[in-house]
């Protein structure tokens, strides 16, 4: 893509950086969609994000992208948050306003949301509870989405139980917090299985749980992406659950940012999914 002089510009901030899938991602959607303007790698160290978001509007970038170690500093750095990134507690999404005040959102709970209605159509919220695994910020983008969804109960373990019971309190609402070890045995009526930890991505062990109990209804939705198929994904397939891969959320998390910087809600397709896929 050649740019113009007027040419939009946003990016993500990262330390490392180099891993990240959005500039393919956004890359793509500028190319198919045809708009003048780029989004690139920005290498931010942490400790730095304040002084880097503060020269968005400076340099007349539209916005970025925020990931690992940026999330919560950013929600601290930022002119104002946006309801979702309040209540998750990190941004991952930055807009830049024309009088160059900055805007903390967080479109992860979107994402997460959005993959799952499209992975599984068949998914009803309000049929049973929701077992979360995992505490950290992922976790919180994800009781978001839940709670917002209407599910009756989300039942969260975590093997630091005072991280899960810290995010209990702060959402409120039906949110309860069991033990790790008991993982398993939270299945029995469960309609949804949500892993946000990071056991069973490329490098880490398999997470470890019995499905035993869980329904063969229930749907099973992993957030890690790398492998695309997980071994919680791969158990849940022999048993015939419902399943929802992790890349989506990736993908999805992005439309509304993009559509903040560059004024188009862009869509996710098989194409986009391979395109992204092939670059892991
Ligand atoms: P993110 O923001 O992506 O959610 P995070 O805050 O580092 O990342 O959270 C990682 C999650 O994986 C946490 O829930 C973590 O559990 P702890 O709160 O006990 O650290 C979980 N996790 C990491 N390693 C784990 C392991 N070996 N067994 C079980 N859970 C693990």
């Amino acid at each position: 893509m050649i740019l113009s002089g007027k040419a939009m510009v946003a990016g993500v901030m990262g330390w490392p950086v180099g891993h990240s899938r959005s500039p393919r991602l956004h890359g793509y959607w500028l190319e198919s969609y045809g708009i003048d303007g780029t989004y690139v790698p920005l290498p931010v160290p942490a400790g730095k994000v304040e002084q880097a978001l503060r020269a968005l509007p400076v340099l007349g970038l539209r916005g970025c992208n925020l990931t690992v170690p940026h999330k919560e500093a950013a929600a601290k750095a930022v002119d104002r948050l946006d309801p979702a990134a309040r209540r998750i507690g990190a941004v991952n999404t930055v807009v830049v306003h024309p009088d160059g005040s900055l805007e903390g959102r967080n479109t992860d709970a979107f994402g997460f949301i959005e993959n799952l209605r499209e992975g599984a159509p068949r998914w009803d919220a309000t049929a049973g509870p929701a077992v979360v695994l995992g505490a950290g910020g992922a976790a919180r983008a994800v009781v978001a989405a839940l709670l917002d969804a209407g599910v009756p109960e989300v039942r969260l373990a975590n093997r630091t139980r005072a991280r899960a019971e810290e995010l209990a309190a702060d959402f409120g609402g039906p949110v309860t917090v069991m033990p790790w070890e008991w993982r398993g045995r939270a299945l029995a009526d469960a309609g949804l299985l949500v892993n946000t930890t990071t056991q069973g991505m490329a490098g880490q062990p398999p997470l470890e749980i019995d499905l035993a109990t869980l329904p063969p209804s229930a749907t099973v939705t992993d957030i890690v992406y790398t492998p695309l198929v997980t071994p919680l994904l791969a158990a849940a397939k022999r048993r015939g659950n419902p399943l929802v891969d992790g890349i989506g959320m990736l993908l999805h998390q992005a439309r509304p940012a993009f559509h903040a910087w560059f004024g188009l809600m862009p869509q996710v397709t098989p194409e986009l999914r391979r395109f992204v896929l092939e670059g892991l």
